[in-house]
């Protein structure tokens, strides 16, 4: 982690700034500077300008790493602010039977979908569920993301959800790519809860929230508010209970049909309300008043085939930040790749290629408490940088359906490097 790094031959720099979220017109507000070089120092960003000015401040460096960008395009590194990661299985049958026109919901009703990978997860030991991760983690870094938030709950019993938060808490410690934990307990009822709810909603808020807590594995705690899940005043108890013991809320919010899920994110104060396909015009106006960031997932949108996105626009218009995610999990969204979702932010949900890099930049690391330290390219942030195989920043949508990512580095650390780069 300690010496110097130096990036010269840039062709571009495009980078929002600061360390809140953007929101509305100065979502767009990104810093795009041909002919930079960086300078990294102890894993921080130590200077940010022409070989000129590095040169007077500096000196010539002639010690330090150098990295020739050869006219590509350097980014800060991506942040994915909403995924399942520790997970174990696959679900391809019921992928099969999605294409054969099943619904996602008629197959979580028949006993499938959330708890079908309960089932694997809980079936899976420490080390399966760590070799599992591995390669998806691997996957993530190589198409450029450097943070992620990762969620349990495929576990929903006390010493489940410990596994997984354990295993993220062990991958973030053995790889580059930095993980945040989230608490996820109330995802789904579990068969053995079927018939009384409220009892599991008791082990939740009595039992799993205060361990898991107390034992430092969870930053933030999260619920799956929607129809045939968890009710508004249901996943108000979980949320609160979380904040009782220290996890700032977020919520899966408003994805199938409008059940206040926004509202109560707004209520709550909470970092992010996530999905929002169907959220109302006066859930909207909540998120807005109260600065909650809408985290949108159009991965998910595409991958259930349902044709309808969530209304990004509006959400940008009317002034709630927005970051996009990948959602990565085995059912509704098998991908790790955000500039795969990059592509849809901007296909699908219309955000510009501005709006969609703060989307998966800035305002992601904000909504995980993380907007002081990454997000973006600044004197004084963590040296987290995506150097793309492009010459400008339009490449990242214009030329889609390959990895644009030529080298990754994690505090000032090369971590990453495509094949031949
Ligand atoms: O965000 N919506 C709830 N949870 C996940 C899906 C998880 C799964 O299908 O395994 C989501 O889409
Ligand atoms: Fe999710």
């Amino acid at each position: 982690m300690t010496g110097t790094l130096l990036l010269h031959s840039i062709g571009e720099v495009a980078t929002p700034r600061g360390t809140t979220p953007r929101r509305g017109p100065r979502q767009a507000e990104v810093e795009r500077t041909r002919g930079s070089e960086i300078v990294c120092r102890d894993g921080t960003i130590l200077f940010v300008g022409s070989h000129d000015e590095r040169q007077r401040q500096l000196g010539p460096l002639d010690d330090a790493e150098r990295i020739d960008c050869s006219n590509r395009t350097v980014i800060p590194g991506l942040v994915d602010p909403h995924t399942h990661l520790p997970w174990a299985g696959t679900r391809e049958e019921e992928f099969a039977q999605r294409l054969a026109g099943v619904s996602y919901q008629e197959i979580a009703a028949a006993g499938g979908g959330i708890l079908s990978t309960v089932r694997s997860t809980r079936a899976a030991s420490d080390e399966e569920l760590a070799l599992q991760m591995r390669p998806r983690m691997n996957r993530m870094l190589s198409w450029g993301t450097t943070t992620a938030e990762a969620k349990s709950g495929y576990g929903l019993t006390l010493d489940d959800e410990i596994k997984q938060l354990r295993a993220i808490r062990r991958a973030h410690e053995e790889h580059p790519l930095d993980l945040v934990p989230t608490l996820l307990a109330a995802h789904e009822v579990p068969p053995e809860h079927r018939k009384d709810r409220e009892r599991f909603l008791d082990l939740v808020c009595e039992e799993i929230i205060p361990a898991t807590a107390e034992a430092g594995l969870a930053r933030f705690g999260d619920v799956f508010c929607e129809e045939g899940v968890f009710s508004c005043q249901e996943s108000r108890r979980v949320l609160e209970a979380g904040v009782q013991h220290g996890l700032s809320p977020r919520l899966h919010a408003d994805e199938f049909v409008d059940s206040g899920g926004a509202r109560l994110a707004a209520e709550l104060g909470a970092l992010s309300a996530d999905h929002l396909i169907a959220v109302s015009p006066e859930g909207i106006e909540a998120l807005a008043a109260s600065g909650v960031t809408a985290v949108l997932l159009p991965g998910t949108s595409f991958f259930l085939m349902k044709h309808t996105y969530a209304p990004a626009r509006r959400l940008v218009e009317a002034g709630v930040p927005v970051a996009i995610a990948t959602d990565c999990n085995p059912g509704s969204s098998h991908t790790e790749s955000l500039p795969m979702v990059f592509v849809l932010a901007v296909f699908e949900l219309g955000l510009s290629i501005e709006e969609a890099l703060t989307a998966a930049t800035l305002n992601a690391a904000c909504c995980l408490e993380l907007g002081e330290t990454i997000g973006s390219i600044e004197v004084g942030k963590q040296a987290d940088l995506v150097v793309l195989d492009a010459p400008n920043l339009l490449h990242l949508a214009y030329h889609y359906g390959i990895n644009p990512v030529h080298q990754v580095i994690k505090r000032g650390q090369l971590v990453h490097s495509a094949p031949g780069a």
